[in-house]
C-alpha cells in the first residue's frame, strides 16, 4: 500500500514539469500552480448538494459545455474516480460574484456565496479545457485560485435597432460576455431606424416600426429618405416570448439584461408607427439610414397622451424584464421640434420651465417617476445631466468622462462607457483593409489600458462608478461575423479592465493569455481582429535629436520600415531599436507576422529636420487637453500632421496661439516657418495672420514679418506653412503669435472663435 503511494506521488511530480501555464481571461485575482494535473475522463462526477436547487441548471449547462469537447456526459452526484464538487458556502473576502477553485490531481472543488460565483468559476475552469472536441487527454493544471471582480457592472451594449439580429446571435453575444465574467448585456432595442420589441398594445411598433426600405447597398450616411410606395422589407423584431427565452437564457449564465427604449429622442421608428406622438404629428416612414432631415425623431413632450403610450410600453418591458435599471436612452435630442411647437411651448409655460433643456430634464423625470414607482431605476445616457438630473438616475457616460465626473460628484451612480476607448464601431486597426466604421480608433490597447475611475474623484465619489460598458452600434454591421470581429479581442481585454485588480493589469501578459485565445476563436470559427497591426510611431526629440519608435500590439510580430519613401517589404530595414531621423524623410512601416506583412497600406509619417527640433515651447494661451499632440514640445518635435485632424496636431481652442521656443543658446537663423491646418466642418481655420519675432535676452523681441493668410475661409480642406525668410540674424527665442479667426457666415458657428491647429514651427 505504501509503496504504492509513493509511486503515485513520483508520478504527479513528473506530470508536473510538463505542466501548462494557464491563460485566464480576465487574470484572477490570485492564481497559485501547484504540481500535477487533473486529469478529466468520463469517470469524473459533478458534485453538488441537490437541496441547492440554485445548481441544478448551473450543472446541466456546465455538462453540455463538456458534452461538447469531450463528447461524454458527466455523471452527477454519483461516486467514481474523480469529481468536481460545486458548493455554495458562507465565505469571506469574495463577495457576490467571487469563487474558490481548488485543483488537486484527485479533484476540483468551486466554493461560492452565490450560484453566480460558482458560474463564474466554471467559466475559469472551462478555459483551462480546449475549445473545441477533442480526443486529447483533459489535462487541468493544479492550482488555487481565489478571485472576485473590481466591479459589478460590468456591461456589454448591442444595438439592434441599425441592423436587427436574431435570437441566435444574441445568445452568442451573451455566451461570449459570460465567458469572460462580463455581467450586464445592455440591448438597445428602440432607435430611428427600427423598433425591434413586441409590445402587444401597440402592435404598428413592429408591423411598421421594425421594417424599413432596404438601402445597404448604399453607405449609411448618405442614405435619401424613403418615398412613399417604396416596400418596408428590412429588418425584425423579437416577439414577447423570444424575449423571455433570451432572457432566461443571460439569467442561467449570471447576465442581466438591460433593456434600453429610448426617449424622448432617436425614435422616429416609434413615430412611423403611430405619428400622433410627435410635434407635427405628420405621417412618415422609419429612416434608412443617417439622414434625418425632414423627419420626425423626437416625442411630444408637451402631450399627455405621450406619457400614457410610454407608460404602457414601459409597463409591458417592466413586466418582461427583471433587471433592476431600465435604460431610457436620452442622448442626442434636438430640440428644435419643441421649440416649434405649441404644445411643448405651452408645457414649459405651464410648468415653470427656462427651456428645451429643462423641458428634456422636465420628461425624463416624469418617466422616471413611473420606473421608480415599480420598484426599477433608471440609466440614461449624460445628456439627462441637462436641465436637472433625475433624482435617482444612473449615469450613462459617453461623451467623454466629464458626464461621469459631474455626476458622481452629485453622487449618483455612473457607468463610464466614453467614446475612446470603448466604443467598439470605431476602428481596431487599418483603417485601410479594414471593414468600414464609424471612425475613430479605439485599439485593443486603448481598451486594455482605460482605467474606468477618473482620476478627479476623490476616494468617495470613486464609490459611485459601478463601472464600465463597451458599446457596439451598428450603421455599419450587418453580419454575426461582423459583430464577432468588433468585440473579440476588444472585449477580453474590457472584461480584464473591469474584473482584475488594478495592480494585476499586465499588457504583456494579457497579450501572451490571448493567444490560447485566439487559437479558441479559430477552431470555433469566431471571427476576430489579431489586434492592431499598423505600427505606432512615436517620435521624442531631445536636444537636437529626433528618435522614432516603433510599436505593434502583435505579440511576436517584426516591424520592418523605410525612410526612401518606398513601402516596406519584407527586405526593408527590421526595427530593432529607436531610430535616428537626420534628414526630412517619410518614414513608411509595417508589422510583419510569420513572415506576411500585415494590413493593406504600411503606416506613414513624414518628419522634417530643422535647427528648433527638440527645443522647449512654451505657450501664453494654453494647448487645448483633447488636442495636446505629443506634449508640449509637439511644434519642435520634426512631425508634421496629416490633412485631417489626426494626433500630431496641436490644437488653440478661442484664444490666439502664441509660442515661444528658447534654442538654448544664439543660433543664426534665417528663415521661420508655421504650419497649419484648415477645417471647415471642425471649426479649424487658418490664422489671419502670422507673425515671427526674435530676441536674444528673451524680453525684447524684434518682430521679422507678420505673413497674412490667403486661403479663403470657406475652403474645406487646407494646410499651408506661414514663412518669413531674412538675411541671417542671431537669435536665442523665437517668439510665434498666430491669430485666431472666427466662424464665418453661413458656418453652423457662426460668429463664435474657431481653433487653430499647428503642427511644427521650422526654424532654418
Ligand atoms: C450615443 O452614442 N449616442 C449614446
Ligand atoms: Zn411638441
Amino acid at each position: 500500500m505504501k509503496i504504492k503511494l509513493i509511486f503515485i506521488l513520483s508520478l504527479t511530480a513528473t506530470i508536473c514539469i510538463a505542466q501548462r501555464p494557464v491563460s485566464i481571461i480576465p487574470q484572477p485575482v490570485s492564481v497559485q500552480q501547484q504540481p500535477g494535473n487533473f486529469i478529466l475522463t468520463g469517470n469524473t462526477a459533478i458534485q453538488y448538494n441537490p437541496q441547492q436547487k440554485d445548481l441544478k441548471k448551473v450543472v446541466d449547462i456546465f455538462n453540455l459545455q463538456i458534452i461538447n469537447i469531450t463528447g461524454f456526459v458527466l455523471p452527477v452526484n454519483t461516486i467514481k474516480t474523480t469529481s468536481i464538487q460545486l458548493s455554495i458556502e458562507k465565505l469571506a473576502t469574495i463577495g457576490d460574484e467571487g469563487y474558490n477553485m481548488n485543483i488537486t490531481s484527485k479533484g476540483i472543488t468551486i466554493k461560492a456565496n452565490t450560484r453566480a460565483g460558482i458560474i463564474n468559476g466554471i467559466q475559469s475552469l472551462l478555459q483551462t479545457l480546449p475549445a473545441i472536441r477533442t480526443n486529447v487527454t483533459l489535462e487541468i493544471p493544479c492550482m488555487r485560485i481565489t478571485d472576485y471582480p473590481r466591479f459589478k457592472y460590468r456591461g456589454m451594449h448591442l444595438d439592434v435597432s441599425r441592423h436587427f439580429f436574431g435570437p441566435e446571435l444574441i445568445k452568442e453575444y451573451i455566451d461570449l460576455i459570460a465567458s469572460y465574467k462580463m455581467n450586464v448585456f445592455h440591448w438597445h432595442l428602440v432607435d430611428d431606424q427600427g423598433w425591434r420589441i413586441e409590445i402587444k398594445k401597440y402592435p404598428k411598433l413592429t408591423s411598421i416600426g421594425a421594417w424599413r426600405v432596404d438601402q445597404n447597398d448604399k453607405i449609411w450616411a448618405s442614405r435619401p429618405q424613403a418615398k412613399p410606395g417604396e416596400k418596408p422589407i428590412y429588418g425584425g423584431y423579437y416577439t414577447q416570448e423570444q424575449i423571455k427565452e433570451i432572457i432566461a437564457y443571460a439569467a442561467q449564465r449570471n447576465v442581466t439584461i438591460v433593456p434600453e427604449i429610448e426617449l424622448p429622442g432617436h425614435v422616429a421608428s416609434a413615430i412611423a408607427s403611430y405619428p400622433q406622438l410627435s410635434c407635427t404629428q405628420q405621417l412618415q416612414l422609419p429612416l434608412t439610414g443617417g439622414n434625418y432631415t425632414g423627419m420626425s425623431s423626437n416625442y411630444c413632450a408637451g402631450n399627455d397622451s405621450v406619457f400614457s403610450f410610454l407608460e404602457n410600453v414601459l409597463t409591458e418591458v417592466i413586466n418582461l424584464f427583471p433587471s433592476q435599471y431600465i435604460h431610457i436612452g436620452g442622448d442626442e435630442v434636438d430640440k428644435t421640434p419643441w421649440k416649434k411647437c405649441t404644445k411643448c411651448q405651452a408645457r414649459i409655460k405651464n410648468e415653470g420651465l427656462k427651456n428645451e433643456e429643462e423641458l428634456q430634464s422636465y420628461f425624463i423625470k416624469r418617466i422616471e417617476k413611473f420606473v421608480t414607482a415599480k420598484k426599477r431605476k433608471i440609466i440614461g445616457w449624460d445628456e439627462i445631466l441637462e436641465g436637472g438630473l433625475a433624482p435617482t438616475a444612473t449615469v450613462m457616460s459617453w461623451r467623454g468622462e466629464a458626464g461621469g465626473i459631474e455626476a458622481a460628484k452629485m453622487k449618483h451612480d455612473v457607468i463610464m462607457t466614453p467614446g475612446k476607448p470603448v466604443y467598439f464601431d470605431h476602428y481596431q486597426a487599418g483603417p485601410e483593409g479594414e471593414p468600414i466604421a464609424i471612425g475613430g480608433m479605439n485599439t485593443l490597447k486603448n481598451v486594455y489600458d482605460y482605467e474606468p475611475v477618473p482620476a478627479e474623484l476623490n476616494a468617495e465619489e470613486a464609490k459611485y462608478v459601478l463601472g464600465a460598458q463597451a458599446n457596439l452600434w451598428t450603421e455599419y454591421i450587418t453580419t454575426a461575423e461582423h459583430v464577432e470581429y468588433m468585440i473579440l479581442p476588444r472585449m477580453p481585454a474590457l472584461a480584464e479592465v473591469v474584473w482584475s485588480p488594478r495592480e494585476n493589469r499586465n499588457w504583456q501578459s494579457f497579450n501572451e493569455r490571448l493567444q490560447n485565445h485566439f487559437r479558441a476563436y479559430g477552431q470555433k470559427g469566431l471571427r476576430y481582429c489579431p489586434g492592431n497591426y499598423t505600427v505606432s510611431i512615436k517620435p521624442v526629440a531631445q536636444n537636437g535629436k529626433l528618435l522614432v519608435t516603433l510599436s505593434s500590439e502583435i505579440m511576436n510580430s517584426e516591424i520592418v520600415y523605410s525612410t526612401d519613401g518606398t513601402e516596406p517589404t519584407l527586405n526593408s530595414n527590421r526595427y530593432t531599436a529607436p531610430v535616428e531621423i537626420n534628414s526630412s524623410v517619410l518614414l513608411k512601416t509595417s508589422s510583419l507576422l510569420n513572415g506576411r506583412i500585415m494590413g493593406v497600406q504600411a503606416a506613414r509619417q513624414s518628419f522634417v529636420m530643422h535647427r528648433g527640433i527638440g527645443k522647449n515651447v512654451t505657450y501664453l494661451n494654453p494647448v487645448s487637453r483633447y488636442y495636446m499632440a505629443d506634449g508640449p514640445n509637439s511644434l519642435t518635435d520634426g512631425v508634421r500632421g496629416t490633412n485631417a485632424v489626426g494626433k500630431y496636431w496641436h490644437g488653440f481652442s478661442a484664444k490666439d496661439m502664441i509660442a515661444i521656443i528658447d534654442l538654448g543658446e544664439t543660433k543664426t537663423i534665417q528663415s521661420i516657418a508655421l504650419g497649419c491646418l484648415q477645417n471647415y466642418n471642425d471649426w479649424i481655420f487658418l490664422p489671419q495672420s502670422v507673425k515671427f519675432e526674435i530676441s536674444v535676452n528673451g524680453t525684447d523681441f524684434e518682430e521679422i514679418q507678420t505673413v497674412s493668410n490667403l486661403i479663403s475661409i470657406n475652403e474645406k480642406n487646407a494646410q499651408f506653412d506661414f514663412k518669413t525668410s531674412f538675411p541671417a540674424k542671431g537669435a536665442k527665442f523665437i517668439r510665434v503669435t498666430a491669430k485666431n479667426n472666427v466662424c464665418p457666415p453661413g458656418h453652423s458657428g457662426e460668429g463664435k472663435p474657431g481653433w487653430i491647429f499647428a503642427d511644427e514651427i521650422i526654424v532654418e
